[in-house]
């Protein structure tokens, strides 16, 4: 007899990140999660260590605004611990995108002690699709700040509040 675990068995994911402005990397975990599980809840850090180009609100819109065609997709925002977070969406699933062996490091290091603090919870890992391997918020926001081309990078929806965003900012400076 050969038992298998499905991965529909664990009903709802957790995918967290701070999605300064969300990708089309992103995007494509984002798609695959969804197909997998039941229910997926996209977590938006508040980071306030860090100085964002979007609020969370405004983060947590545009994802809305690009995963409506997804129906068990939810965005919410989060701040504190991530595990915590996941406690209060009632999952036990955390899921993260590996772009390249410079994110093991770091990847690992945030879901082993993820599992020390909270053991019940586990985090799966999906490849980035081979496109957006080198694909990262930051760096498009770069590029955009020196008004380069971000259309390959971003769903068009996203690329023009990033574009609005920016020019907001120069005409306040
Ligand atoms: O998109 P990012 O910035 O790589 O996402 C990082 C994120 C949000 C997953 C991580 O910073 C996080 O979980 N922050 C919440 C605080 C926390 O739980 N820290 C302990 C994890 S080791």
């Amino acid at each position: 007899m050969c038992l298998s675990i499905e991965v529909n068995d664990m009903a709802t994911a957790v995918y967290p990140g701070s999605f300064d402005p969300v990708t089309l990397g992103h995007m494509d975990i984002i798609e695959r999660t969804a197909r997998m599980f039941d229910h997926v809840i996209i977590g938006v850090l508040q980071n306030n260590s860090k100085t964002p180009l979007f609020s969370v609100e405004e983060r947590v819109n545009m994802i809305k605004s690009i995963t409506s065609h997804l129906e068990n997709i939810e965005v919410r925002s989060f701040d504190g611990l991530l595990v915590d977070f996941v406690h209060q969406c009632r999952a036990d699933v955390i899921v993260r995108g590996l772009r390249a062996i410079t994110d093991f490091e770091y990847e690992l290091q945030m879901a082993q002690t993820n599992r020390v603090i909270a053991p019940e919870i586990d985090t799966i890992f999906l490849t980035t699709n081979l496109k957006y391997s080198y694909l990262s918020s930051s760096i498009v926001k770069e590029i955009a700040e020196y008004e380069g081309d971000i259309s390959e990078f971003l769903h068009p929806v996203i690329a023009a509040r990033v574009r609005e965003k920016l020019e907001e900012r120069r005409r306040l400076t």
